[in-house]
């Protein structure tokens, strides 16, 4: 704020909580930036309410809660958090990696309860992750920084991109893409993208392949429920599915029936379909763990992405093009 206070007026529309509509319908009607929070819907109604405004910039690398074509017709600049991020939320999807193999919040709510009475060989057993694969599902800044750190487990690392999942149902794209490296065998050197060894596959078969289906995309037309009844139905049973993505990406009604009926072993979110709403049998399901939308939560990398923003929406009011202008 002190930052900002530097080149202009500033007005806080709420210290805490999401900011109501009507306040943030009439706190932009006079206004010539906006640093808004991934909670704020910027949809076109308050895009043509603030009739001065010269720039969004969202204190976030996801940017679905703006619609940014409706910015973009008025000539105004959207900007968002990319970098400062990355490594913190990778941080936290291994976070959720390990603690849904290893049951460890089950294991901590087993001793509170005072279940622990002794040592036991077969005492609350998970699952291992040297040896197995992991998929990677979109993969930009975060993903390559989750299959960064799969070496140090151990882990193969196969990956699929954007086009994979845009012709996912094209059989000629999935042949292409087959033929060129298949998701068995050895690696060869031009799988390695940044030096690391992971292998492009389909989609499908990321999702026949996978021991840990990791999601990395943005939430965008072709990624809402992304991962749905088909997609469980091809998984391992044994497979665990990890979202730090965006919650919709998921169908989460479908995940619900995957996992009451054995279709996979287990999931960890971060993110939701109904954020903050949680569809209710999730909270009952000892093999599920559920994070509060905290993927970038480090003291370091909040204040970074504050600053971050603040610095895009200053670029745009003294009349320079922003250092990170969402470009869809
Ligand atoms: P990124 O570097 O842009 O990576 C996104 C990846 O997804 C890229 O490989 C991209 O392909 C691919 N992609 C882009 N648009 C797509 C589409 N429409 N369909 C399929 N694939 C698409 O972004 P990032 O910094 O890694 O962040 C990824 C997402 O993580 C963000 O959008 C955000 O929603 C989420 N996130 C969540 C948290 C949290 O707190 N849980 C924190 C940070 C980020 P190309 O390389 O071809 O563009
Ligand atoms: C957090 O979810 C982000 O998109 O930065």
């Amino acid at each position: 704020m002190s930052r900002l206070g530097e080149i202009c007026d500033y007005r806080v529309g709420a210290t805490q909580g999401e900011l109501p509509r009507e306040a943030l319908l009439a706190g932009v009607c006079d206004a010539d930036g906006l640093v808004c929070l991934l909670t704020d819907t910027i949809d076109r109604e308050v895009i043509e309410a603030g009739s001065k405004l010269r720039v969004i910039a969202n204190v976030a690398v996801g940017y679905n809660n703006i619609d940014v074509a409706a910015a973009h017709e008025r000539g105004i600049f959207v900007t968002n958090t990319p970098g400062v991020l990355t490594e913190a939320t990778a941080d936290l999807t291994w976070a959720l990696i390990l603690a849904v193999t290893r049951r460890v919040v089950e294991s901590d709510a087993f001793l509170r309860a005072g279940k622990f009475t002794g040592w036991d060989f077969d005492m609350l057993l998970g699952s291992g992750l040297t040896g197995k694969t992991l998929g990677v599902v979109g993969y930009g800044r975060i993903g390559r920084a989750v299959a960064r750190r799969a070496t140090g487990f151990g882990m193969a690392v196969i990956y699929c991109g954007r086009d994979d999942i845009a012709y996912r149902d094209d059989p000629q794209h999935n042949t292409l893409t087959v033929t060129r490296q298949a998701a068995t065998g050895p690696l060869t050197q031009s799988a390695r993208i940044d030096g690391l060894a992971a292998r492009r596959v389909t989609f499908n078969q990321l999702l026949e392949h996978s021991d840990i289906i990791s999601l990395h995309v943005p939430l965008a037309a072709t990624t809402k429920h992304l991962i749905n009844s088909a997609a469980f139905a091809k998984m391992k049973s044994s497979a665990y599915l990890i979202n730090t993505a965006r919650g919709p990406v998921i169908d989460e009604a479908a995940l619900v029936r995957a996992l009451q009926q054995g279709r996979i072993a287990g999931a960890a979110l971060d993110v939701f379909e109904h954020e903050p709403a949680v569809t209710t049998p999730l909270l009952e399901m000892s093999n599920v763990i559920l994070l509060p939308h905290i993927g970038s939560a480090t003291r370091e990398t909040r204040t970074a992405m504050a600053m971050l923003a603040v610095e895009n929406a200053i670029d745009a009011l003294t009349g320079r093009n922003p250092r990170n202008p969402v470009v869809p």
